[in-house]
This record gives structure tokens, C-alpha cells and sequence, in this order.
């Protein structure tokens, strides 16, 4: 078989099930939860997820097919720059991997853009996320990443930006119990048509290592979010605060010897 064919048999069969890609990209087969985002057919999906579960390599393969497809458009909305240039590596390593023959017009650490007309973008979110503001997408997916991480006033400004046949997808470990991901995770009658999907580590027979370090690092509130999925609590702190008051002790003394501290 030429290499031609190949890559077209094996783009074809990634094209129709999703989940081969993504468990190319881990060397593993995909989790439940990675199945129903990727084979989801709803305009809105919210994915709540334990951390190093997957998230960004997941959405790194939602938005490497959908630049496979001419003139689709992915915005990927991270709260921070350095997580939207690390998402964006992911991006392009899983767009690479696919190996379809379709130039870059350009490609800086944030943005590819191909010469099939398609577009991804990773956005930092900033506080009002004007980064974002004065697109549109018409076929393609707007992703929040870090979801319970981004300012209200940034999903106030962008959830317009998908139009018609894109996708709004919110992926997210949990945060506090208001703003917008939150509310959009708990609230069936203001939000009935989000398809919700759970992705817990504790339930995954392939975390059970990264579980149990976590368990024995992190204080128990820690866990309860990070792995257990649990929204935080208004007022409860993250951090356990015997865990801080014993981070700060006057024994030993501190010892500066000949150090002037300034003081
Ligand atoms: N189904 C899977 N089987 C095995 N490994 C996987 C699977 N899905 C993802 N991984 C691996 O899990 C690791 C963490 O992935 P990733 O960075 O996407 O997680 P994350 O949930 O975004 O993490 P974080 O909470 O730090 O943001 C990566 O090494 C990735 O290859
Ligand atoms: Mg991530």
C-alpha cells in the first residue's frame, strides 16, 4: 500500500471515529469520558474533571479535527498565557500527528492557521477577555479550559462568539460555588440543555497512582476537589489552615548571622 493511501485509510477511520486519534496521541485507550466528548453531537457540553486527568490533551484532539476540516475555527479560552501556550503545543503536536498534507499559512505560539481556511486560537482569558472579543465562529468549537478559573465578565464577553453550527464546550476541575461554571455545572432549569459529563480519577483504574500521591500530598480539601470533584465551599479556605499556621514557626530561629536584612 503507497504511503498516500495509508494516510488517507488512517485519516478516514480517525475522521469517523474520533477516540482513534486521541488514543494515538496518549499511547492508550481513550477513558468513557474522553468517548462521549469526543462522539457528542450537543451544541453545549460541559465536561467537570479531576486533575491531570486528560483535559488539555482531549481538547488538544477536538481542535486538531476540527482544523482538518476547511474553513472551521477553534477558540480555546485558558485563564492564564502560559496555560494558553501550553495548550496550544498540545494543539499543534496532535495537528502534526494527524500528517494531512494541508500547509500552515501561519503558525505563531498561539494561533495556527492553515491553508484550508481553518483557525485555531488560544486566548488568555485577562479579566474582561478582550483578547477574544470581535470573533465569531460559525463551524468549529469555542472551548473554555480551566473553565471555573475564568472571570464571569470574560464569559459575559465571549459566550457570543459561537454562532450557528459551533460547539460551546466548558472543561473544568471545580472552583468555588458561584460564577458562571458553577452555575452552568448545577442548575438544570437555567441551563437544561447542557450535556454534562463527569470525568472523575477516582473512578479510572489508570490514575490509581497519581490518586494515591495526590491523596498523600495534598491536605484532604485539597483532594476532595482536585480528585473527588467537590465545589468549594463559600468561605472554605484551600488550603487546610493547620497546614499554613505550621508552615510559619519562630522555631528554629531564623538565623541571618552576618546578613543586614534591613531591618
Ligand atoms: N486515556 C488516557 N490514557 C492514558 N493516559 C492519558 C489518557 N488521557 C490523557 N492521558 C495522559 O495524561 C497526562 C495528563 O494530561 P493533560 O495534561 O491533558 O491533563 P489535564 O487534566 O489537563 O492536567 P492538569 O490538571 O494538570 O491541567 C498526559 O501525559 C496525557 O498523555
Ligand atoms: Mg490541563
Amino acid at each position: 500500500m503507497s504511503r498516500e493511501v495509508a494516510l488517507f485509510l488512517r485519516t478516514l477511520s480517525e475522521r469517523l471515529d474520533p477516540t482513534l486519534l486521541l488514543a494515538r496521541v496518549v499511547e492508550a485507550p481513550p477513558d468513557p469520558w474522553q468517548r462521549q466528548l469526543l462522539t457528542s453531537t450537543s451544541e453545549t457540553i460541559m465536561v467537570l474533571a479531576s486533575r491531570r486527568i486528560g483535559k488539555s490533551t482531549t481538547v488538544g484532539v477536538m481542535a486538531a479535527q476540527e482544523l482538518a476540516k476547511p474553513r472551521h475555527e477553534v477558540i480555546i479560552i485558558c485563564p492564564t498565557l502560559a496555560q494558553s501556550q501550553l495548550l496550544f503545543a498540545k494543539i499543534a503536536y496532535t495537528w502534526d500527528l494527524i500528517g494531512l498534507p494541508i500547509a500552515d499559512k501561519r503558525r505563531t505560539l498561539l494561533e495556527l492557521h492553515l491553508e484550508n481556511g481553518s483557525i485555531a486560537r488560544c486566548v488568555p482569558a485577562g479579566q474582561e477577555g478582550t483578547g477574544a472579543r470581535g470573533h465569531g465562529i460559525k463551524r468549529g468549537a469555542l472551548i473554555y479550559d480551566e473553565a471555573a478559573f475564568i472571570p464571569d465578565k470574560v464569559f459575559g464577553s465571549t459566550l457570543a462568539i459561537a454562532e450557528d453550527d459551533a460547539k460551546t464546550i466548558l472543561i473544568t476541575t471545580p472552583g468555588g460555588k458561584s460564577g458562571r461554571a458553577f452555575e452552568m455545572w448545577t442548575d438544570y432549569e437555567d441551563f437544561p440543555d447542557v450535556e454534562r459529563i463527569r470525568a472523575c480519577s477516582l473512578d479510572l483504574p489508570r490514575m490509581a497512582k497519581t490518586v494515591e500521591r495526590a491523596r498523600r500530598n495534598m491536605s484532604p480539601l485539597e483532594f476532595k476537589v482536585e480528585h473527588g470533584l467537590a465545589w468549594m465551599g463559600r468561605g472554605t479556605p484551600f488550603f487546610d489552615p493547620e497546614t499554613i499556621s505550621k508552615a510559619y514557626t519562630d522555631t528554629p530561629p531564623l538565623a541571618l548571622g552576618d546578613i543586614y536584612a534591613g531591618l
